[in-house]
């Protein structure tokens, strides 16, 4: 069935849009209302906040709130808030975190907080002139233009750091930027940004046109083409790292020297082969989306910006680096990320403020840390799995849950399948089976039947 384009969507109730998506995509099935109001919350504030987090919402679309506890970072003890959906993800944290516990712990260091913008404007005529023009009066226009903006951002200790103007014609012909570089304190810092951005944009316009040198109309003339952050922050990067003596590596029967070469090599087969570095990054990230959407950060801008600092050099590479000096074992990660702790979802969500709280209501840069100690931890486990046991073992077993949740099995019979699996190989099929033992049926279909 072709669907009918909507005019006037956004103003509908939302009973009028559940309606409607119910008429015109599952075919009038009002069972999807239920579905839909099942996940609605009683409070009605609640539920009004959230609906204007976003637009043209229905219904709230939940996502396991968890935590990974006994995570020493600067000799500190933190349990860490995750929000996140795939099994073994919040165990492969804890897991590792409990294995540094006692080795030290987890250092996190900022290497530096400065964030980017860009003025991305068009310009035909001479570039000296304009590069002289920049430098003796329009950046002081551009700071002056600003102070109203920046005023409560540099009473906190921020603002503007610097401001360049770039030649990028050998790329693109008559492109230049405005390159300016921020200090955000505890703000992420995106509205302060293009706000001042923006108003470079306009200065520079007005200063052309009302520059005496700059007399020929075609090509004196600025065209802005767009002003924006970068999400790329290269220099906005926190350093998390573990270490120990080599021999505290050894566990059951894998020594520690059979440990280091194995480990190391999984690391540097990630350095060097895309293929690979994506899926090791992807772990990676697994732990730093959680703790960023748990504390009410943009994870798409935070993902944006680690997979660019993966091909800084290139070629995609492996976000994680270890090494063994002197009989030191040192694993860790440099990541560039732009997160804030004021502003934003911070201050509105109530789960967030929360998972704020747990972490001891951090700054931006504590923030930092705690993301990128979550990405170093699930780093480490992925990897310490992949290269022992394998990652199969640990995952079905999480799996295992998921799919009895889906048989709808009471929580005698989880306990039952858990103690059942525990020396047995998970699988579907293997699942399946048993369940269908247990419940004295030949097939699932016959389950389904029973209800
Ligand atoms: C799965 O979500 C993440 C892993 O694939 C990461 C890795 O391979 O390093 C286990």
């Amino acid at each position: 069935m072709k669907h009918q384009a909507v005019e006037g969507f956004s103003k509908l109730s939302k009973e009028g849009k559940i309606e409607w998506v119910v008429n015109e995509y599952l075919n009038g099935d009002d069972s999807a209302i239920k579905i839909l109001k099942q996940y609605w919350n009683d409070d009605a504030e609640l539920q009004k906040l959230h609906d204007e987090f976003s637009e043209n919402t229905i219904s709230n679309f939940y996502m396991p709130f968890g935590l990974a506890p006994n995570f020493l970072i600067n000799n500190e003890l933190y349990a860490i808030p995750m929000a996140v959906e795939e099994s073994s993800v919040v165990a492969a944290a804890s897991k590792a975190a409990k294995f540094w516990q006692t080795r030290g712990g987890f250092k996190t260091t900022i290497l530096s907080t400065t964030k980017l913008g860009h003025v991305h404007f068009m310009y035909e005529g001479d570039k000296e002139k304009l590069k002289t023009a920049f430098d003796s009066t329009i950046k002081n226009q551009l700071i002056e233009t600003t102070n109203d903006i920046t005023k409560n951002m540099r009473a906190r200790g921020g603002g503007i750091l610097n401001l360049e103007l770039i030649d990028k014609t050998a790329d693109l012909d008559h492109y230049f930027q405005i390159k300016a570089s921020f200090e955000t304190m505890d703000s992420m810092g995106a509205n302060f940004i293009n706000s001042c951005l923006e108003q470079f944009a306009k200065t520079l316009k007005a200063a052309i046109e009302t520059d005496t040198n700059f007399t020929d109309p075609e090509k004196d003339s600025v065209q802005i083409v767009m002003c924006i952050l970068s999400n790329y922050t290269p220099d906005c990067i926190v350093r998390a790292e573990v270490s120990c003596p080599i021999e505290q590596l050894a566990e059951g029967n894998v020594t520690s020297a059979e440990f280091i070469e194995k480990f190391s090599r999984a690391v540097r087969i990630a350095e060097i082969e895309p293929y690979r570095a994506t899926t090791h990054n992807k772990g990676i990230m697994n732990g730093i989306d959680a703790v960023v959407i748990a504390t009410g950060n943009d994870f798409r801008a935070v993902e944006a910006c680690a997979h660019t600092y993966a091909a800084k050099d290139g070629q995609y590479s492996s976000l994680t680096h270890c090494e063994v000096k002197d009989g030191i074992f040192r694993f860790w990660i440099d990541l560039p990320t732009a997160l804030g702790t004021i502003g934003g979802l911070t201050a509105l969500h109530p789960l967030v403020k929360l998972a704020l709280g747990i972490l001891g209501k951090p700054n931006a840069k504590e923030l930092m840390g705690f993301v990128a100690v979550a990405g170093l931890a699930q780093n480490f486990g992925a990897l310490r799995s992949l290269v022992t046991t394998g990652i199969q073992k640990g995952h079905m077993k999480m799996h295992l849950m998921n799919i009895l949740n889906q048989l709808e099995a009471t929580e005698e019979e989880k306990k039952y399948f858990v103690n059942y699996f525990k020396d047995k190989t998970v699988s579907h099929h293997n699942v399946i089976e048993e369940f269908c033992k247990v419940r004295g049926v030949k097939n699932v279909e016959e389950i389904k039947k029973e209800k």
